[in-house]
């Protein structure tokens, strides 16, 4: 599974990605707000770190105007995907963006039906928003289930990017479910690491290496 970061925080961008972390990343306009910067510069300084997919969405609510605004944010560089919000609107956009070369991730998807349309209209990504769904008591993993299935089903090629992520458990089981992405807050794919018994065994083996006088440098 791919990891997308959602952020727009450069320096966690960087950081992540020193690691190997970052295959690509998401963005959104609550998120540019959350940078306090233009998105455009912001989004440039991303492409600049990062090589993989790097997600820019249209502010726009009719087609048209999605599309003029897609093709802006495809300026910045190759490794751009329009994201489009999942209307009838966002889907005419999918499609004429898409038969352009261009690569499309639509967003605010929160049922299968939503999915499949997204397919036949050519995106790139399909992001279903987990978190989201849970928040309401309905089942977030279980829309990323049933878009796989329906995928595989018809082979097709868009990959289901999970999204809404909100906790380290929502990224294994994205992985176990076959999300081809998971796209994350930086702290949530650190929190990752975290396992009490991790510490626990740590401590004791410092303490015995201290006990034991082990130098190795
Ligand atoms: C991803 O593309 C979305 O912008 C993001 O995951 C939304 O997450 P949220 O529901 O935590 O705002």
């Amino acid at each position: 599974m791919k990891f997308f970061v959602d952020t727009a925080d450069i320096d966690a961008i960087r950081e992540l990605n020193e690691l190997g972390m970052v295959d690509g990343v998401t963005t959104n306009p609550s998120l540019i707000l959350k940078s306090g910067r233009d998105i455009l510069e912001v989004t440039k300084e991303i492409c600049d770190i990062v090589t993989g997919p790097v997600s820019a969405e249209v502010i726009a609510l009719e087609a048209e105007d999605m599309i003029s605004e897609g093709r802006r944010l495809a300026e910045i560089a190759d490794n751009i995907v329009v994201k489009v919000p999942l209307t009838w609107d966002g889907l005419k956009a999918c499609k004429t963006l898409t038969d352009e070369g261009r690569m499309v991730n639509v967003t605010l998807c929160f049922s299968a039906n939503q999915a499949l349309l997204a397919a036949k209209a050519g995106a790139t990504f399909i992001s279903p928003f987990i978190g989201r769904l849970d928040d309401l008591n309905l089942d977030g993993l279980q829309l990323i289930s049933d878009i796989r299935e329906i995928y595989d089903n018809y082979g097709y090629e868009t990959q289901v990017l999970a999204a809404s992520i909100r906790t380290a458990n929502h990224m294994s089981d994205c992985a176990k479910l076959g999300a081809d992405v998971a796209t994350a807050p930086p702290g949530v794919i650190k929190a990752m690491v975290n396992h009490v018994l991790t510490d626990k065994g740590l401590d004791a083996f410092v303490a015995d290496a201290k006990k034991a006088g082990i130098k190795i440098v």
